[in-house]
């Protein structure tokens, strides 16, 4: 769990006036070819603030949201020791979305909207969080199959442009690294288990293998936000090369442990060693990001309540403890 007290607190930084400008757009592209990081305060193309704010709150609600599926399970962790992992892990994830709330708070959009956004339905997050964990084989497969995919996707973007997102990753990755071994641990225990926990864990597995997927986004043909946003090294490697980085660390895990492979047309190209998929249904797709999968309703419901039962302390803080001077 990261402490919001070793955040860097203080007014937010003055947003130059991001216009067309041809000059200072040539001399912010030679600053991130020569990987140089984007700081706060930056002269930056409106599009880099607007799109990156997007990003990096549509992350950062991702984080908060996915603490629901595994929190709700931790009354119910099969034993004491995995228990303590799961609390762990799911104060992790609050944590993660705060570092990420702070870091898109410096683009210039306050916390307070963002997460008004959330709560209205207004600002989207990642599709894997509304689907269900019916069982604890979905606790392994979130852990394994979906910090796994978080690891790859965190660790590419940590080598980003933008200075405060980009270190707020490198210290996430830190954190979802233990998710993943977490997930694993909870995953071989299933698959190498009695009968009942096998049969568990794969029906888990056949339910997370195409929101896995889905969860690097549309294939690069389809995708409207790739281009600019690796041109301006917000986004180093496009889904489609993200996906492949997945696939070429967990398939042969898969096979090793025994799993059926949902999609049976799965195959690795024998001259590039890129393993051919079926492609998920990008309809559903659109559908769960834009409000309608199995759990969107339940899952923003809870969000919701949790929030208006801490209004409380918001309003004590806000009245009593006044924030630090600026340096
Ligand atoms: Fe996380
Ligand atoms: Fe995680």
């Amino acid at each position: 769990m990261v402490m919001m007290s070793e955040l860097p607190l203080g007014p937010l930084p003055d947003v130059p006036e991001a216009t067309s400008d041809p000059e200072a757009l040539i001399a912010f592209e030679g600053r991130i070819a020569r990987g140089e990081r984007i700081e706060p305060g930056d002269w930056m193309p409106a599009d880099y603030r607007r799109q990156l704010t997007r990003l990096i709150q549509q992350h950062a609600n991702s984080e908060l949201m996915g603490a629901l599926p595994e929190g709700m399970w931790i009354p119910f962790a099969p034993s004491f020791k995995r228990k303590l992992a799961l609390i762990a892990k799911v104060q992790d994830e609050v944590g993660h979305a705060l570092y990420l709330y702070r870091a898109a708070e410096t683009l210039g959009k306050p916390r307070t909207q963002m997460i008004e956004e959330l709560l209205n339905g207004t600002s989207k997050y990642s599709n894997v969080f509304n689907y269900p964990a019916e069982t604890w084989g979905d606790i392994a497969m979130i852990g394994w199959l979906i910090d796994g995919a978080a690891v790859v996707n965190q660790t590419i973007m940590a080598t980003g442009s933008y200075g405060p997102y980009a270190r707020a990753l490198k210290r996430i990755t830190y954190e979802e690294a233990f998710h993943l071994k977490q997930g694993y641990d909870v995953t071989v225990a299933l698959a190498t288990g009695t009968q009942l926990q096998r049969d568990m864990a794969q029906e888990a597995f056949n339910r997370w293998w195409w929101p896995t997927m889905m969860f690097f986004g549309p294939p690069d043909k389809q995708s409207v936000h790739t281009g600019i946003l690796h041109r301006w090294g917000v986004k180093p490697k496009s889904n489609d090369e993200q996906r492949q980085e997945f696939l070429r660390k967990f398939v042969p895990k898969m096979i090793e442990l025994g799993f059926d492979i949902p999609d049976k047309d799965l195959r690795k190209d024998p001259q590039t060693g890129d393993w051919i998929i079926t492609q998920p249904d990008w309809d559903e797709f659109k559908r769960v990001i834009n409000g309608d999968g199995p759990m969107n309703k339940e899952r923003l419901a809870l969000r919701r309540l949790i929030y208006d039962e801490s209004s409380w302390l918001r309003t004590a803080l806000d009245r009593h403890v006044p924030l630090p001077a600026a340096a």
